[in-house]
């Protein structure tokens, strides 16, 4: 039979540091008042039946019985000191605790606990400490015993590091990456670090938060489709894991793909998808497999298209040759603050693998794999913004040269009058745009003419946009 420490553990009666929100009576009164009701509700719930909800029910029923339990006591509270406390003592008897309001913020990228007073998270790329923590390490190994066993893990003396990958529920709604390292091996007490998984958009919500414009959208969806190769640039935050995904989602279904991520992040659609992730060393430091290990086994696989998650080493190298061999229209991301930047990075990268080859080699294979870069950025604002589209016209070993397909202007007069910024649009060159022609992509109206006199006459599947380059 279950306990009722199955889901209100005495341990958990400690509470966190955090002054309730808005309860405004002091962090010490609020801490009492929590531990009280905390007490109330034990006496109160009827145990078996709660231990027959789902957990999100058994919240539900929590929260009705707190209320309840509120009202009885004649505590003088306001609405929102009311719902606070209520919150409050729930998380701290059947959630995350002091986690849970963090998970809930779509601003937190990533969550960091080192010991349990110690908390930072990242919100746009920045680390930033939460005032706040959990009592004591009783509570916080049972605030990750929560999130662990969801995946039949458990991490104790035996198995002290645990890296899980939890898929998203009403705990973590977006799912994340979990990795845990208790004492001894670390010396601040239990270590967690959680990456949380980026909310999947689709190109169309891209465009709702002004990210890129309709034609750009549509440019990019056509150039998936017709097998180009993109890069996908950008600094930490950006956006690119977002991007990434929503332009996978125009690969055609029919395709095997295969994708490699250190964090199984991307959220395909298409049924054909082989989904590969890097495992970590173990505590000797043996059986790490690294992304560049996976991109050269998914050779072997039979993939229509690869698209890792992030170049961030040797691996480059490897991307460059698989899409060079066959494996065009593959797709990666690299952290790069210009189109141009993204490309030497690229070489960069490459060159750290063992292999040595030639830097002039390293040039040809980029300029050879890669059409087309997707620079994105984060704005003041917190808008993450396509601020170029470039496309790759040196060849061979030449010095890389990049033509703008769009740019964000900042300063060009926007939509309504008064406001700043446009996505500008310059005619596609003629290679590109054949090529999306020989696909049977249409280019969309709006990116004009090729731009080249020879290419007049040329019949072409593609719109006759006469229109020059044009602010939006
Ligand atoms: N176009 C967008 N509009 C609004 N929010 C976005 C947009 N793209 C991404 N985000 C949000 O920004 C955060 C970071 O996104 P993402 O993980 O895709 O960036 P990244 O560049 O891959 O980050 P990292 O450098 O950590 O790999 C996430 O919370 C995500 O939901
Ligand atoms: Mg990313």
């Amino acid at each position: 039979m279950r306990s009722y420490r199955d889901f209100v553990a005495p341990a958990e009666l400690g509470g966190t540091r955090e002054p309730a929100a808005g309860a405004g009576l002091g962090a010490d009164a609020d801490q009492m008042l929590i531990e009280r009701f905390k007490r109330l509700l034990l006496e109160e719930v009827d145990l078996r039946e709660l231990g027959r909800l789902e957990i999100s029910q058994r919240r539900v029923r929590l929260e009705r019985v707190l209320a309840h339990l509120v009202s009885r006591e004649g505590v003088i509270l306001s609405t929102r000191e009311r719902a606070s406390l209520v919150r409050r003592v729930v998380d701290e008897s059947v959630g995350l605790g002091v986690l849970e309001p963090l998970l809930a913020d779509p601003s937190v990228g990533e969550i960091m606990i080192n010991g349990h007073d110690t908390i930072y998270v990242e919100r746009f790329g920045r680390l930033q400490r939460v005032p706040s923590g959990f009592t004591n390490n009783e509570q916080l190994l049972q605030a990750i015993d929560r999130i662990v066993s969801t995946v039949n893990r458990r991490v104790d003396e035996s198995s002290p590091m645990v890296d899980a990958r939890i898929p998203a529920d009403h705990r973590m709604p977006r799912g994340a990456r979990v990795n845990v390292v208790l004492p001894p091996l670390a010396l601040a007490g239990p270590t967690v670090t959680i990456r949380l998984f980026p909310k999947a958009y689709g190109l169309s919500e891209l465009m709702a938060r002004g990210s890129l414009d309709q034609v750009t959208a549509d440019l990019l969806a056509a150039c998936v489709r017709a097998r180009l190769s993109l890069v996908v640039s950008g600094g930490t935050a950006s956006g690119k894991t977002t991007m990434l995904n929503a332009l996978s989602a125009f690969i055609p279904g029919h395709e095997r793909i295969v994708t490699i991520e250190d964090a199984a992040e991307l959220a395909l659609q298409q049924d054909h998808v082989i989904q590969l992730e890097t495992r970590p060393a173990n505590v000797e430091g043996q059986g790490a497999v690294t992304i560049r290990d996976l991109v050269r086994n998914s050779l072997r696989m039979r993939p229509d298209r690869i698209v890792v998650g992030e170049c961030r080493g040797g691996e480059a190298l490897d991307m460059l040759q698989a899409m060079n061999t066959g494996h065009d229209g593959s797709l990666t991301t690299v952290h790069a603050n210009s189109s141009e930047d993204a490309l030497s990075r690229l070489e960069t990268l490459a060159s750290m693998s063992e292999v040595r080859i030639p830097f002039e080699a390293l040039r040809d294979q980029v300029n050879t794999a890669v059409d087309i870069v997707v620079q994105l950025n984060r704005q003041a604002d917190g808008t993450r913004r396509v601020t170029e589209v470039g496309y790759l016209t040196s060849r061979r070993q030449e010095p890389f040269s990049v033509v703008p397909l769009m740019r964000w202007e900042p300063d060009a007069p926007g939509a309504a009058p008064g406001q700043r910024g446009a996505f500008v649009r310059y005619p596609l060159p003629p290679a590109l745009a054949q090529r999306l022609a020989e696909r049977g992509e249409r280019v969309p109206d709006g990116f004009g003419e090729p731009a080249s006199p020879r290419r007049a006459g040329r019949r072409s599947t593609f719109g006759p946009s006469t229109q020059p380059i044009e602010l939006r």
